[in-house]
């Protein structure tokens, strides 16, 4: 076996953070598998270009030949599994690639996890680790005061995407019981950040509120996150990775609770600060209320004191650092904006927000 590891989707905006920070941090090599779907993509990692460290393979999840040679031909210590559909928006208009990557991916990998792991000698079976990456939307919705989302929480998944993702944690649940598969689960809170794709809340809301156009807020805005510093996630796995319990979860959380209307108006008047516009006026003039959307989770809260209390880790960044840093990061890399915002992403805004907000809105 050797020290190398296998990422997942880690051309994402998670995956790609984990793969940048697992490169400067460690000796290591890894072994980039991805499937550059619309929300992968390359250019994050431009910076690891002719780095012998990172062998990047174009490729699916549920390409069982593809994965199991990976395995053969790399012999790693381990693999992190990022890469999933993980938009609920878009597991609302098409929940297909949702059960078909998170699900169906997801047991592929396990599949051919389980056949390496079982032929290791003694000492590397006992080293290797399958490190699953999930969220805290499979425990369902919180009231006001309900108590945070604990490890022990039953599931209650509401979105397509939920479900599927509740659906992935059970199969690694059942191959460590079963088989005794050496597993370790992560359920983290929102993540934001660098690399994010604009059609998730904080990036969206960014760059529209930027170019002036309309910041489309679900609802009454009262729906509350649990916001966490992408670095500050990469860091939890990495340490659940070296020092997790074998067959346990670990929540992970920024235990920094926003409700949206918070967040847009933190970000409206960030912009304000760093790139007054006359013309557009104070960005709060942007906010729009328009129609919720379906099945919509009130609130979501992450009791992070397992990982605290048995593995030491805590996030550094807390909301108000981390949301400076973020938009700092957009503002700095427009181009890497320009990039993604192509072809496709302009017919998934059409899809998701033209009801919402009207055409003649759209193209403001
Ligand atoms: P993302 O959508 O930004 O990236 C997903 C990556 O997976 C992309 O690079 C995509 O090309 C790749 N991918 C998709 N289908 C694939 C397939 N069939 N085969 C190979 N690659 C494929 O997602 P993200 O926000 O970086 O999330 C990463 C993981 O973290 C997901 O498992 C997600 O459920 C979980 N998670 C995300 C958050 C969050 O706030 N973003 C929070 C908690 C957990
Ligand atoms: O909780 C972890 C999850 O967080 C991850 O598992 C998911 O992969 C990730 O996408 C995220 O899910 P959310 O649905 O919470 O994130 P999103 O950015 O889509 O929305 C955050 C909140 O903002 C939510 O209450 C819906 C609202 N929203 C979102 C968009 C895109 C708006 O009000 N307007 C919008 O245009």
């Amino acid at each position: 076996m050797n020290d190398c590891v296998i990422v997942t989707g880690g051309a994402g905006f998670i995956g790609s953070n984990f793969v940048l920070q697992w490169v400067a941090n460690t000796e290591s090599e890894v072994v980039n598998l991805d499937a550059l779907t619309y929300a992968g993509n390359r250019g994050n990692l431009t910076s690891l270009d002719g780095n012998p460290r990172h062998n990047f393979v174009r490729g699916d999840i549920c390409d069982a030949s593809l994965v199991a040679s990976l395995f053969e031909r790399f012999q790693p210590r381990a693999i992190l599994h990022f890469a999933a559909e993980s938009h609920v928006d878009r597991s609302i208009t098409g929940p297909d690639a949702f059960v078909q990557t998170n699900v169906f991916g997801t047991f592929t990998l396990l599949q051919a996890a389980k056949q390496y792991w079982e032929k290791l000698p003694a000492g590397d079976k006992e080293r290797f680790r399958f490190l699953h990456v999930s969220t805290d939307e499979v425990y369902g919705t919180l009231g006001p005061d309900d108590p945070a989302f604990s490890e022990t929480t039953p599931y209650a998944p509401n979105s397509p995407y939920a479900a599927s993702k509740a659906g992935s944690d059970h199969l690694v649940r059942a191959y460590h019981h079963t088989y005794g598969l050496p597993t370790l689960t992560t359920n983290c809170s929102n993540n934001y950040g660098p690399f994010q794709f604009p059609e998730k809340l904080i990036p969206l809301m960014i760059l529209n509120a930027l170019e002036g156009k309309p910041l489309p807020v679900y609802g009454d805005g009262l729906n509350i996150r649990d916001w966490l510093f992408v670095e500050d996630h990469c860091t939890a796995i990495r340490t659940v990775l070296e020092r997790g319990r074998l067959g346990e979860t670990y929540n992970v959380g920024g235990n920094s609770e926003r409700n949206n209307i918070h967040v847009v108006h933190t970000i409206c008047d960030l912009l304000d600060e760093l790139r007054p516009d006359a013309a557009i006026g104070s960005r709060r003039g942007l906010i729009t209320y328009v129609k919720d959307r379906p099945g919509h989770d009130r609130r979501y809260a992450i009791n992070a004191d397992k990982i605290s209390t048995e593995l030491g880790w805590k996030p550094s960044e807390n909301f108000e650092s981390g949301i400076r840093a973020t938009v700092t990061w957009y503002l700095e890399h427009l181009d890497w904006v320009n990039e993604i915002r192509s072809g496709a992403y302009q017919q998934w805004i059409e899809l998701n927000y033209k009801e919402r907000l009207g055409a003649e809105r759209l193209s403001l």
